[in-house]
């Protein structure tokens, strides 16, 4: 029995389902890791995985960047938490405003979900409206305000995905179809106590899908027009898609931006910012509370301040390099599938990309969900097998770092053929 297999028995045991995030469950079994470097993970068994999940996002600059984990360990000198500020922590915020204009205040708190969560509950504060309106498909963290699915009224008032969570409060959040700005246009004209919008530019969390032009604009457009606020949430396009964002790369001023992975390069941080008048809001000064007792410790900090310094010095290599071997890699992927008459969609940008078994253009929720998602599963346990390992679901995202060397880019190809020779069976 291999030592993944009894880790995983033995998990079972202690941890529901045996693992702590449900997406990292796949059958029969997931492989358990013992360490990793660069472009690579290793599991307890020995076996070496290109990794292109890349903590779904986070590692844009690879496992162990050595400026991180330099700066990382001379700070576990000086202490792991003291819960009084830092100028760390300031330090931290003026890179971040430097590079996302929009965000001229910043509040660093720890995760993503975190991050959306206070965003939502500033646009509440801010405008003194009720709703939100989300976008099906997108995902912005485990709370109920954005677990929400689509209901089948004709307002599209949400309801829970989870069992526990309240109709109550998802009632409140509105669902509208990805890249159909006339849906959102017609809700925004029916409900006037829409507080945000809040929005993936690029919808990373429902295999990849892109913004279609003028999608982002219109939605920029129409929240001015009917008072609400645009929430831009960067958790994975922030620091990926460009030094500023998606918000840079398609030239567009938010009103809250929520960042994460990216930002910490693999440490526990996120951070919300926005214009002062709105983040002003934030308690103790404003009356909109938000708290915890880890924001702004100085080991993420440190890590963090490391990635944007880094990431600005290495720019004007880093994204033509990533965007570079993401095309490679995904115009190879077409052709391969192409040969084989395997029926395919690619999407792709920036560093990310994904596939679909379906021969429709993927552009929302219902199009990425008539994917056929058993031919990915065959394909993600064919890259496994050789030696790759994506996120294990049709509905995330292939990740590139700074550390995919082009050998690693290359090997990723000839895995995706064989991986392809499996799914056209
Ligand atoms: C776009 C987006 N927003 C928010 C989140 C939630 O972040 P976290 O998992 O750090 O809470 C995620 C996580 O995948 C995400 O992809």
């Amino acid at each position: 029995m291999s030592n993944s297999k009894k880790l995983f028995l033995r998990s079972k045991k202690v941890i529901p389902s045996g693992i702590n995030s449900p997406v990292r469950y796949y059958d029969p079994y997931p492989f358990f890791v013992a360490k990793a470097q660069g472009s690579s993970m290793w599991d307890v068994d020995g076996n070496r995985y290109l990794d292109f999940c890349n903590g779904y996002g986070a590692l844009l600059l690879g496992h162990r960047r050595k400026e991180i984990v330099s700066n990382v360990l001379l700070q576990l000198k000086k202490g792991t938490l003291y819960c009084a500020p830092t100028e760390l922590e300031v330090e931290l915020s003026e890179l971040i405003s430097k590079n996302f204009s929009s965000m001229r205040k910043v509040r660093l708190v720890n995760t993503g979900s975190e991050a959306t969560m206070t965003a939502i509950r500033l646009a509440r504060g801010f405008t003194k409206k009720k709703k939100i309106i989300k976008f099906e498909g997108c995902y912005h963290g485990a709370h109920d305000y954005v677990l929400v699915k689509a209901g089948s009224g004709a307002a599209h008032n949400g309801i829970s995905i989870s069992d526990g969570g309240l109709d109550e409060v998802s009632n409140n959040t509105l669902v509208v179809q990805y890249n159909n700005s006339d849906e959102l246009a017609s809700i925004l004209e029916k409900e006037k106590d829409v507080a945000a919008v809040i929005v993936e530019p690029v919808l990373a969390n429902m295999g990849l899908v892109l913004p279609e032009k003028n999608f982002l604009n219109d939605i920029r457009k129409l929240t001015k027009e009917h008072d609400s606020l645009l929430i831009f949430d960067e958790v994975v396009t922030g620091f990926r898609m460009s030094t500023g964002g998606a918000q840079k790369y398609y030239s567009i001023k938010p009103d809250i931006t929520t960042l994460g992975k990216a930002l910490g390069n693999g440490f526990v941080i996120a951070a919300v910012g926005g214009a002062d008048k709105i983040m002003d809001m934030l308690s103790p000064e404003g009356k909109v509370y938000q708290a915890s007792t880890y924001a702004g410790n100085p080991i993420s900090v440190v890590a963090a301040i490391s990635s944007v310094k880094t990431i600005n010095k290495i720019k004007n290599k880093l994204y033509p390099r990533l965007e570079r071997a993401c095309k490679a890699l995904a115009s190879s992927l077409g052709d391969m599938a192409s040969d084989m008459g395997i029926p395919h969609q690619i999407n792709s940008i920036s560093s990310m990309l994904q596939i679909f078994f379906t021969d429709r253009p993927v552009v929302d929720y219902s199009t990425a969900k008539a994917a056929d998602s058993a031919k990915f599963k065959k394909l993600f346990g064919g890259l496994l097998k050789h030696g790759v390992f994506v996120a294990p679901s049709q509905f995330e995202t292939v990740f590139l770092s700074s550390a995919h060397s082009d050998e690693d880019i290359k090997k990723a190809i000839s895995a995706y053929e064989r991986a392809l020779k499996t799914v056209k069976k």
